[in-house]
């Protein structure tokens, strides 16, 4: 039989009943969580997005009401009216505890197969499974509460940029390639045969373009979309907090995103972070880092022993040396103990994933020196190495001898992955830092070119300008990421508004100005009709609720994710196309 709410109106929310409640009518509506059926008593948890409520079922109270929660089983949609009372057993577990809800009338709204997940937030089952099923796991407590904060977090945000008079403004989905770097997703055009839109890697241009139509302060919470290599925290579809401001130097936009920062760690977890937040310039954090994200919970940072160990007999340091390379090493001050040589050995090969040869170790035992190099240096050497590294007793100390790219590299990610190994970060200290001064350039191995590090529109520092056509490596961008616990949460740069400086940024790019015009011509256009100074950062609003909800995996942050193959397990996108649509769009596939 088919029964439908009729009459009956919720009155409450199932997580919200307390003792202030006993005697009250309510009427409650929700999913059961699971039955217990006691002879007499059949007792129903009852669970809505507030939490769980104990109804209870009683034989000698309703024949009719019993009977019919005999018939009940898990994720069936109830109604259920009834009085509050006092629990005779308390359930200290959860804040409904102290009373439940003897059934007056029942309801079955709709029935349930037996789901292929349970609703649990601590079950094992597969991720896949929860990615197919997404609308069950989305039921869990701990999947809406992540939801949730998404919702609080983008509110926080609309409410301190709007009480900064920042405006929200929506750019267009459909638009031009955008100079993020990443590959794009293509739409093609129906009513233009041949040409494509692209999905925007971000707005940048668009919020440039707001800039010289003189709108000043400009945000939005906005879905960017980059075909790229999908790692932990990364989605093809991803949202960012994208800022824009005129009149603004690097300090502006620095000084309002802490406060902004500052608001948001207050309000969603109760931390205050102090203000101002570190900086630390791009050369400092990759000397002493070897990222440009450092995560500076923990110490083991890197020290350079080139020029102890550059005529040592040991030919993999000092031919490295020989060929410009350098030796640098971390020492993993007072954890010697916890690894093996086995241990050390999965160090090894954790290392050549980012190109380093070997993994060189020296550790310090009360029994002296254990180490598989040791016989290859002279007492004085190893000393040397030994005060360098301020090397004791308890101590692993790990080297790579290499050519910087690969030793920074290989450190860097080698000095998280040993903290990681020891359990030593707390998960409850929070460590921001600004990096700044990154370089304007890197050099592109494939393209054998330099590349824009940030985008083609970014800054110059105003003393390493004169080096645009000299030296473009050293010059320096008026670029700042903000780093927090060793994510990129954001990045963003003071902009180019000269036209000639921009000139001068493509000729060092290898852009000619045809190819920056077909391009960007749109915005090099807009450029000359006075553009205001300007600038603005991005925030990656998927990995800043990672954080603010205590979460590993971004895909938990977000309601229909895609996995790192860049599906859909729920609708199973991306999928075959008729071969009508295709044609309407002026595509024949070639596979
Ligand atoms: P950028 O490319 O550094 O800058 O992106 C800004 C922030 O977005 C986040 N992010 C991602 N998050 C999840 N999945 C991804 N695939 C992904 N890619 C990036 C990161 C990153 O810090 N237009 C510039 C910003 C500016 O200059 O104002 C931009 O997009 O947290
Ligand atoms: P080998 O001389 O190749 O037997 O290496 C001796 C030790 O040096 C081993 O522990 C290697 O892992 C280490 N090693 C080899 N190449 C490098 C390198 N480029 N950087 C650091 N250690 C290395």
């Amino acid at each position: 039989m088919r029964e439908t709410m009729g009459d009956l109106r919720r009155t409450n929310m199932c997580g919200n009943l307390r003792t202030s409640d006993v005697d009250k009518e309510v009427v409650l509506m929700g999913w059961v969580q699971r039955e217990r059926n006691l002879g007499s008593l059949i007792f129903v948890d009852l669970r809505d997005t507030t939490g769980i409520c104990q109804i209870v079922c009683d034989s000698t109270v309703s024949q009719e009401i019993f009977k019919k929660a005999e018939k009940i089983r898990g994720e069936y949609v109830i109604a259920v009216k009834g009085k509050v009372r006092k629990r005779q057993s308390i359930n200290k577990d959860i804040p409904t505890g102290e009373v439940e809800v003897l059934a007056e009338e029942l309801k079955i709204l709709n029935k349930s197969e037996t789901p292929p997940i349970y609703i649990k937030d601590d079950d094992n089952v597969s991720e896949t499974m929860r990615l197919k099923y997404r609308y069950l796991d989305l039921r869990k407590p701990s999947m809406q509460n992540n939801l949730k904060m998404r919702h609080k977090t983008a509110k926080l945000v609309r409410d301190f940029l709007d009480e900064n008079h920042f405006v929200e403004i929506e750019t267009p989905m459909l638009t031009k390639p955008t100079p993020e770097g990443a590959r794009d997703y293509l739409v093609p055009s129906r009513v233009n045969p041949g040409h494509f839109y692209a999905l925007p890697q971000s707005p940048q241009l668009m919020k440039q373009l707001l800039m010289v139509s003189g709108m000043d302060r400009y945000y939005q919470i906005v879905k960017c979309f980059r075909d790229e290599d999908l790692r932990a925290n990364r989605q093809p579809e991803f949202t960012q907090i994208d800022i824009e401001m005129s009149f603004v130097d690097v300090d502006d936009v620095i000084e309002i995103n802490e406060r902004l920062l500052y608001r948001l760690f207050k309000e969603l977890k109760g931390v205050e972070i102090e203000l101002p937040i570190q900086r630390m310039t791009y050369k400092e954090a990759m000397e002493r880092f070897g990222v440009d994200k450092p995560d500076l919970r923990f110490g083991f940072e890197l020290v350079d022993i080139s020029d102890v160990v550059e005529n040592s007999e040991f030919k993999v340091f000092s031919g490295t040396i020989k060929n410009k390379g350098s030796v640098r090493g971390i020492n993993v001050k007072g954890y010697g103990g916890n690894f093996t040589r086995k241990d050390i050995s999965k160090l090894e090969s954790y290392v050549k994933d980012f190109g380093a040869k070997g993994l060189a170790w020296i550790k310090i035992t009360e029994e002296g020196i254990s180490s598989p190099i040791a016989k290859f240096l002279s007492e004085e050497e190893l000393n040397n190495i030994l005060n360098r590294m301020d090397g004791g007793k308890g101590d692993l100390l790990l080297f790579v001898a290499d050519n910087l790219n690969v030793v920074f590299d290989s450190l860097g990610n080698l000095r998280n992955e040993v903290a990681r190994r020891l359990n030593i970060i707390d998960k409850n200290e929070m460590k921001l830092v600004w990096i700044t001064e990154f370089p304007l350039f890197e050099y592109d191995e494939e393209e054998e070119r330099y590349v824009a590090k940030h985008h083609p529109f970014t800054h110059p520092m105003e003393e390493d300008i004169h080096l645009l056509q000299t030296e473009p490596e050293k010059v320096r961008a008026k670029a700042y990421d903000i780093v927090i616990n060793g994510d990129e949460m954001g990045g963003g740069s003071i902009r180019i508004s000269d036209t000639e400086l921009q000139k001068s940024m493509f000729a060092a790019l290898g852009l000619s100005e045809e190819e920056a015009s077909n391009k960007f011509g749109f915005l090099l256009e807009a450029f000359k009709y006075g553009t205001p100074p300007h600038g603005g950062i991005a925030y990656g609003f998927d990995r800043l609720i990672m954080l603010l909800a205590d979460n590993a995996n971004i895909r938990d942050v977000i309601a229909f994710p895609k996995t790192q193959s860049a599906t859909c397990l729920l609708t199973g996108a991306p999928s075959e196309i008729s071969k009508d649509q295709l044609k309407e769009v002026h595509i024949g596939l070639d596979l």
